[in-house]
C-alpha cells in the first residue's frame, strides 16, 4: 500500500498546478492531475502547495553537550515545524566535533531521536581552537559532509590554507565562517551609524570580508571547494562575485534575519533577541545581499538556528551569546518579506532551499519528481498566524521575530515517506 497526497498544487515552471502524487516504497512513483487513491493511504491537503522538503545547511543542534539550549529531539522537531527534511549541523558542541566518536554520537543519537535527516559538519581545527587540524578522512569515513570552525574564524592563514588542502584531499567542502577577531572583537553590532548612536563597540563588514577575501586566495591556490557562511556584508559579496567570474570554487549562504532586517531594526531597549554573528548590517549591506541572491552571487539561504537559553539572552546585548532561533519561521518569513513583496518569485526562494543545497553538497533529495525519495513539505500560503515563540518545539525562543504576522506556514512534514509532523488542525488525515 502507498500513499497518495490528493488535492495538492506543486510548482511546475513558475506556476502552482493541482497535481496527486503517489508514494509507494518512499519514493515518489507518479506525479499526475488525478490518482486514484483506492488501496492507498489517502492524504487529502486541500489546494495547499506540495514542495520538495527544506534542506538547511547550517544548524546548531548543541547536542552534545549544550542540551539546555537545544537537543537533537527538540532541533530536528522544530525542523520538522518548519518544513525541513534534511539538516546540516554545526560542530562547536562540548566536546567539539572533532573526531570520528563525536560524529558516531550524533549519527546515532539523530537515528534515534531524530525526526529529520541529521548531516553532520565536522571540525576543521581540533576543539576549534586554530592549531592542530582534525583527521577529516576518518570523519568523512563517518559520514560528515564538509568541514567548519562556525561560531569562529580561523584566524591563521596558514592553518586555513593547510586546512582547505586536507579537506580537497578528502573531497570536502569548508564551510567557513569568516571573522578576523582583531577587528570584530569585543563588538555586539554592527559597526555603524546605530552603534555610534549608542556608544556601543561594533563589528565592521572588512571583518567578515578579510577573510572571505583571504580565503578566495586560498581556495584558488588549494582547489578546494569554500563555502561562506551566513554572508552579511557588502564587500563580501563583491569578492565572492569576483572569485565566481575567475572559476574559483567559491559558494555561499545568506541567512532571513540578514535579508530582511538591518541594524536600525533593533529596538531601543537593545533587545538581545536582535544580537547574532554575523550581526544585522546596514541598508546598503541588505540591499546586496537581495541582488545577490538573486543574480545567483548567493547560491542557497540557510537558517544558521542559534538556540539559546532565556537566561543567557537575558544577560543583556553586551553579555548575551550571539545567535537567534530560525528554523521555524525561516520560510513564513521569506514567502511573506520577498515573495508576496514581489521581489522574488517562489520558484527562485524555494531552490535555494531544496534543489540548489542539494546540488552543491551532492545530496540525493531536494526534487519532487517522479523517482525522488519522498522528502516533502506541505505549505499554506494563504493563513497569516503569528510567531510565537511558546509553540516552537526548539527549546530556543530567542527570535526577533515575536508577533510578526506571516503568511507561508508548513502544514504537513514528510521524510523517507513517513509523516514526521503534521498541524493537526488543519489537515485531516483519512
Ligand atoms: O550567531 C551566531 N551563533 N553565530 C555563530 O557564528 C555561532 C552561533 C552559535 O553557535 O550560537
Ligand atoms: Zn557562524
Ligand atoms: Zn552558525
Amino acid at each position: 500500500m502507498g500513499i497518495v497526497i490528493k488535492n495538492g498544487k506543486v510548482l511546475q515552471d513558475g506556476e502552482l498546478v493541482p497535481r496527486d502524487i503517489l508514494i509507494i516504497d518512499k519514493v515518489i512513483s507518479k506525479v499526475a492531475e488525478q490518482i486514484d487513491s483506492q488501496g492507498h493511504k489517502e492524504i487529502d491537503v486541500k489546494g495547499k502547495w506540495v514542495s520538495a522538503g527544506f534542506i538547511d545547511m547550517h544548524v546548531h543542534l548543541r547536542e552534545p553537550g549544550y542540551e539546555a539550549k537545544e537537543t537533537i529531539a527538540t532541533g530536528t522537531a522544530a525542523a520538522a515545524r518548519g518544513g525541513f527534511t534534511a539538516i546540516a549541523c554545526m560542530p562547536n558542541t562540548k566536546p567539539v566535533t572533532d573526531r570520528v566518536e563525536v560524529v558516531k554520537y550524533i549519527k546515532e543519537k539523530a537515528q534515534r531521536e531524530g525526526v529529520v535527516r541529521v548531516l553532520p559538519i565536522g571540525a576543521i581545527t581540533i576543539r576549534e581552537l586554530g592549531e592542530e587540524l582534525t583527521d577529516m578522512a576518518a570523519m568523512k569515513e563517518c559520514g560528515i559532509i564538509g568541514v567548519s570552525d562556525d561560531g569562529v574564524g580561523v584566524q591563521s592563514s596558514r592553518m586555513m590554507k593547510e586546512g582547505m588542502r586536507r579537506a580537497a584531499k578528502a573531497g570536502l567542502p569548508v564551510i567557513a565562517h569568516c571573522e578576523d577577531e582583531t577587528l570584530a572583537k569585543g563588538g555586539s553590532i554592527h559597526e555603524g551609524t546605530f552603534s555610534a548612536k549608542h556608544g556601543l563597540r561594533g563589528i565592521p563588514n572588512e571583518a567578515e570580508a578579510i577573510h572571505v577575501a583571504r580565503d578566495i586566495l586560498l581556495a584558488e591556490a588549494t582547489g578546494a571547494h569554500y563555502h561562506v557562511c551566513h554572508i552579511s556584508a557588502e564587500q563580501s559579496v563583491r569578492h565572492v562575485r569576483y572569485a565566481k567570474e575567475k572559476g574559483i570554487k567559491v559558494t555561499t549562504e545568506v541567512c532571513p534575519h540578514h535579508l530582511i532586517l538591518t541594524d536600525e531594526d533593533i529596538p531601543a531597549n537593545l533587545d538581545s533577541n536582535f544580537k547574532m554573528n554575523p550581526p544585522l548590517r546596514s541598508s546598503e549591506d541588505r540591499a546586496a545581499l537581495i541582488e545577490a541572491l538573486k543574480d545567483g552571487t548567493i547560491d542557497i539561504i540557510v537558517t544558521d538556528h542559534a538556540p539559546h537559553t532565556e537566561e543567557e539572552k537575558k544577560r543583556g546585548l553586551a553579555l548575551a551569546p550571539f545567535g537567534i532561533v530560525g528554523l521555524e519561521t525561516a520560510f513564513p518569513l521569506l514567502y511573506t518579506h520577498l515573495v508576496l513583496t514581489g521581489d522574488f518569485t517562489l520558484e527562485e526562494i524555494v531552490s535555494k532551499m531544496t534543489s540548489k543545497p542539494a546540488e552543491l553538497f551532492g545530496l540525493p533529495w531536494g526534487r519532487l519528481e517522479e523517482g525522488a525519495i519522498a522528502d516533502l513539505t506541505v505549505v499554506d500560503l494563504e493563513t497569516e498566524r503569528e510567531v510565537n515563540p511558546l509553540e516552537f518545539a526548539s527549546k530556543g525562543k530567542n527570535t526577533p521575530f515575536t508577533g510578526w504576522k506571516l503568511k507561508g506556514w508548513p502544514m504537513m512534514t514528510m521524510v523517507d515517506g513517513s509523516i514526521v509532523w503534521k498541524r493537526e488542525e488543519v489537515l485531516k488525515t483519512v
